[in-house]
């Protein structure tokens, strides 16, 4: 039987998070560590998901009832990535998944759009059907809102296409950009956020005061923007100023956290020229924009506030075919 082994990266939001669930855009890099997915034609119209980073070992159920009945919450993607692909393009076998991850999904790098771009890659290739980058996009897309019911896609777009992108949401915009120098140390607060959520407390507050939450929105559009033009030039002490402001309107909208901003403020004090957190806020990750003269100052300075370094890479490959 055929079978095939993707992987794809994770994300790193740089600008926009919030905003570019509204309409806006974001800047987002693909970061070194990988998701990857086996994926195996089998004859006995079964689907199978063996995934050992979220506690899934043996779990099976018939082709045809795909998306139904009970499923635990980690084979959520796959089954569901697999579910659309089959509605839209019909396959008369079954499938046995196997995922395995670089990273810990606590990181908030975005290891289920991972899992799911690389599933239905596999499947696109398995089937003979080859869809491209967009239509990989497109389906990718529709499984994350199947199950979130909101998203941006930037998480999708970055484990497609990889490199540093501009991005629009819903994948209106898709626009790799050549950025090669920037310098970033990510620190990890060692909490697990929980992004459904609180997107959901932001869309409370949109609720009750509209107004100041779309001038949140257009003013982080217009950083974003900005920061856009300065990172092409590598105008990086403009860029950290923008890392700056973008980040005390995501305080404004109430998605920081005691820790991100313990983070923040350490990295800063240690001659960053920018910071903020990356993603949906509450915890995770946040970034900070250096110089080789202070980036071991500002790693030790992050340590010392009881955060945690990693050490990754950005503008990873977007994804691909493992041999
Ligand atoms: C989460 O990593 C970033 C958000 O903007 C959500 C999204 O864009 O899908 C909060």
């Amino acid at each position: 039987m055929k079978k095939i082994t993707v992987s794809a990266p994770g994300k790193l939001m740089l600008f926009g998070e919030h905003a570019v669930v509204y309409n806006r855009s974001c800047l987002v890099t693909a970061v070194d560590q990988r998701m990857k997915a086996t994926v195996e034609i089998t004859d006995d119209n079964m689907f199978c998901l063996d995934a050992p980073e979220v506690d899934i070992a043996g779990y099976q159920k018939p082709m045809d009832c795909l998306g139904t009945g009970e499923i635990p919450s980690g084979a959520k993607f796959v089954e569901f990535a697999v579910k659309n692909f089959i509605e839209k393009y019909p396959l008369t076998y079954g499938v046995k998944v196997t995922t395995a991850s670089d990273f810990s999904s606590q990181f908030g790098f975005g290891s289920s759009s991972a899992s799911t771009v690389c599933v239905l890659k596999a499947l696109s290739e398995l089937s003979g059907k080859k869809l491209d980058n967009k239509k990989l996009f497109d389906l990718s897309y529709k499984t994350v809102l199947d199950i979130q019911g909101k998203g941006s896609g930037f998480d999708v777009a970055a484990a497609i296409y990889g490199g540093t992108l501009y991005f629009v949401t819903g994948g209106k915009v898709i626009e790799p950009l050549t950025i090669n120098e920037i310098s970033l140390v990510i620190g990890y607060t060692g909490i697990k956020a929980d992004t459904v959520t609180i997107m959901a407390s932001v869309f409370e507050k949109m609720k009750a005061q509209p107004e100041r939450v779309e001038r949140i929105y257009d003013a982080i559009e217009k950083l974003t923007e900005d920061a856009k033009i300065k990172m092409l030039e590598g105008d990086w002490e403009r860029v950290g100023k923008f890392m700056d402001f973008n980040q005390e309107y995501l305080r404004d909208l109430g998605v920081s956290s005691e820790k991100l901003e313990a983070l923040i403020v350490a990295a800063k004090q240690a001659g960053a020229l920018g910071a903020k957190l990356s993603g949906a806020g509450g915890g995770d990750c946040m970034i900070a924009l250096v110089t080789n003269d202070t980036k071991k100052a500002v790693e030790d300075a992050i340590e010392k506030v009881g955060g945690q370094v990693l050490p990754l890479s950005i503008n990873a490959a977007g994804v691909r075919s493992e041999v």
